[in-house]
């Protein structure tokens, strides 16, 4: 399969994955001529927004002023957003479970390339008009807007209602290695001191977004050390779509996390065939060690 890592250049990716935080007030400071030439030059780039499973994601940016777009359309985010200077819209095929994949996996590797130059961003996946933003970006019959993000330069602190978002979601709540990651089959849990080379990989997963901070993310990694099986454990009730995204980012820090280790590999889907806990948790692709 496919791996589109190479081409994305991060001065030390650990150090962008621990800096990345969901900024949702913003200066008022327009975004420099400088930012958005290296924006438009990654996105109009299909090899940098082409996820592991083939699929290209095709990514817009809409500049604002107050909350209206150049074409004079109103762009909502129900209040949780203050100040954003501009958009970037995520838009791929309909009722595609792959796509979500490689959406997730293109678009955080596009806001760790943000953070990395300062911009802050935000992932959105409730929280706006899709109608209004749908409307501003031609979206056809077959296309699907999965989520956006704001983009502008943070403005420090997030004030009360951004603040309030954070604690209603406990966005500060990661959960530990022993909840997320198995050692040879689940219910043994992986210890820091036995993770080896995959000790930097894993952490990386752990630091990652998730819609409403689910972390739906699971890891197996194989007695031997040749794989890591990736799983998602679904949220009764909540949406796929986004815990399918949620997957797809942690398949970005995974390999980024790989990268940064020297850790060899590619992604595959081909199921273990590992018993799972419950039926709640599905297989999503391995990542296999090159020999
Ligand atoms: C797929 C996805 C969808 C999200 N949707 C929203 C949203 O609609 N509104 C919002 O305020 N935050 C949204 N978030 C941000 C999460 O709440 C946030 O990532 C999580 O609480 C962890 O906080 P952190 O990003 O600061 O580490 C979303 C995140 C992801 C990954």
């Amino acid at each position: 399969m496919k791996t589109t890592v190479e081409d994305f250049a991060l001065s030390d990716i650990a150090a962008v994955i621990r800096k990345r935080v969901s900024v949702r007030n913003y200066a008022a400071r327009p975004i420099s001529e400088e930012d958005y030439e290296a924006i438009g030059q990654y996105i109009a780039d299909p090899g940098r927004l082409t996820g592991p499973f083939g699929g290209t994601t095709r990514v817009e940016l809409v500049k604002v002023t107050g909350a209206v777009s150049e074409k004079g359309i109103k762009l909502g985010t129900y209040g949780m957003i203050k100040h954003p200077q501009a958009y970037l819209v995520g838009v791929i095929p309909k009722d595609n479970k792959q796509a979500l994949l490689d959406f997730g996996y293109a678009f955080e590797k596009l806001v760790l390339f943000l953070t990395d130059r300062g911009i802050g961003t935000c992932w959105l996946g409730g929280s706006f008009n899709r109608n209004s933003f749908g409307r501003e970006i031609n979206l056809s019959d077959s296309e699907t807007i999965p989520c956006i993000t704001p983009i502008g330069y943070s403005q420090g602190k997030e004030g009360l209602l951004r603040s309030a978002m954070r604690t209603f979601v406990k966005a500060d709540n990661k959960k530990g290695w022993s909840e997320l990651f198995c050692d040879g089959a689940f219910g043994q849990p992986l210890e820091e001191k036995n993770a080896g080379k995959f000790a930097v990989p894993v952490e990386m997963v752990r630091l990652g977004p998730s819609a409403s901070n689910k972390q739906p993310w699971r890891l197996v990694i194989a007695e031997d050390r040749s794989a890591a099986h990736l799983y998602l454990a679904h949220t009764p009730g909540y949406s796929e779509v986004m815990q399918l995204t949620d997957m797809g980012i942690a398949m970005s820090h995974f390999e980024l996390g790989c990268r940064a280790a020297d850790v060899d590999g590619g992604w595959v889907r081909s199921d273990p065939g590992l018993p799972v806990p419950d039926a709640r948790t599905e297989y999503i692709a391995s990542w296999v060690v090159k020999a």
